[in-house]
């Protein structure tokens, strides 16, 4: 089995990709409280608010990942970044544009057991993981009828001639990561109609590890050459394109943003350690 796959689209192939095990993560007392200092004020609130202490480790491994990158290849000392979403959630260097870099582009995607981060100098980049599971309470049949309008007829005759059902589940989420990459670097979020979106999915087989960039998309029928789809199987194996990072690697960089405050640590021992529901579906 090979669960874990990610997507990613981009313009340009001379980007950075780092992971964070956020999953196998089990903070300290102290990793906690410095992660939770090392965060803005809104962040520190909002990760503290998840139920689950495997979505507030995924969030703060994300806002690390992002933080590192910024402060250190844009050389913006850390507790001076300034972080903003846009009104469809997309964070954002809010900091002045930089001459050098001034298209610097980044996205993350956490799903349980890692956090992940591409990031481009010049050009818009989108990244999903995503893990292949069995749909938690109904068939594999009820589960694709229920998110059937998610991809074109193409794509849905790809997934179910992908073999038995775990097969066509790996493609289903293939093809949900690439969607999704593509949603997240222009940034638009929930809303957008799918159906404008069809991947034709290449090599149908991939091995453990193997990296595609072969994947083409088409939108509104035609094909959308200046982007480049990048797939990775199972990143939890050697990751060729993702480098994986420590948390001493996360925060190496870091300077505090707020004293101490033993409360992070006491909000997050009562978090449930309940695994999180598996996939945030559609309504
Ligand atoms: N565009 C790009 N990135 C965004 C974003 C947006 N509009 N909104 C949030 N993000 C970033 C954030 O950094 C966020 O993490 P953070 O809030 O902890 O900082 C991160 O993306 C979340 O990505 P991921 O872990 O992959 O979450 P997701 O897959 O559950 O959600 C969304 C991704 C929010 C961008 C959005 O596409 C969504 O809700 N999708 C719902 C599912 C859907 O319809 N999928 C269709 C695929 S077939
Ligand atoms: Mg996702």
């Amino acid at each position: 089995m090979r669960p874990w796959k990610v997507a990613l689209s981009n313009r340009g192939m001379e980007g950075l990709r780092w992971a964070f095990g956020c999953g196998s993560w089990q903070p300290t007392r102290s990793e906690w409280l410095l992660a939770a200092r090392c965060v803005q004020a809104e962040e520190r609130e909002r990760i503290g608010a998840f139920v689950f202490a495997r979505d507030a480790k995924a969030a703060m491994g994300g806002r690390l990942l992002i933080r590192k990158l910024i402060a250190e290849k844009l050389k913006i000392p850390w507790n001076e970044i300034q972080l903003e979403r846009t009104t469809k959630g997309k964070p954002y260097l809010a900091n002045p544009v930089l001459t050098t870099i001034p298209n610097f582009n980044f996205n993350i995607s956490h799903h349980g057991d890692y956090a992940v981060l591409a990031a481009e100098p010049n050009l818009q980049v989108g990244v999903d993981i995503v893990k292949t599971d069995f749909p938690g309470s109904s068939s594999v049949a009820e589960f694709f009828r229920i998110m059937n309008r998610q991809f074109t007829d193409y794509e849905w005759k790809t997934i179910k001639m992908a073999g038995d059902e775990w097969a066509q589940l790996d493609m289903f989420y293939r093809h949900w990561a690439l969607k999704e990459s593509f949603i997240k670097a222009i940034g638009i979020g929930v809303g957008f109609n799918l159906q404008r979106i069809e991947f034709h999915a290449s090599p149908l087989h991939m091995q453990t590890g193997q990296v595609s960039k072969e994947t083409m998309m088409f939108l509104d029928g035609d094909q959308e050459e200046a982007w480049t789809f990048e797939v990775q199987e199972d990143i939890s194996q050697e990751p060729p394109q993702f480098t994986l990072l420590s948390f001493n690697d996360l925060i190496s960089s870091a300077i505090a943003m707020a004293p101490e405050d033993p409360v992070h640590w006491e909000n997050f021992q009562a978090k449930h350690k309940k695994a999180s529901r598996q996939h945030r579906m559609p309504v």
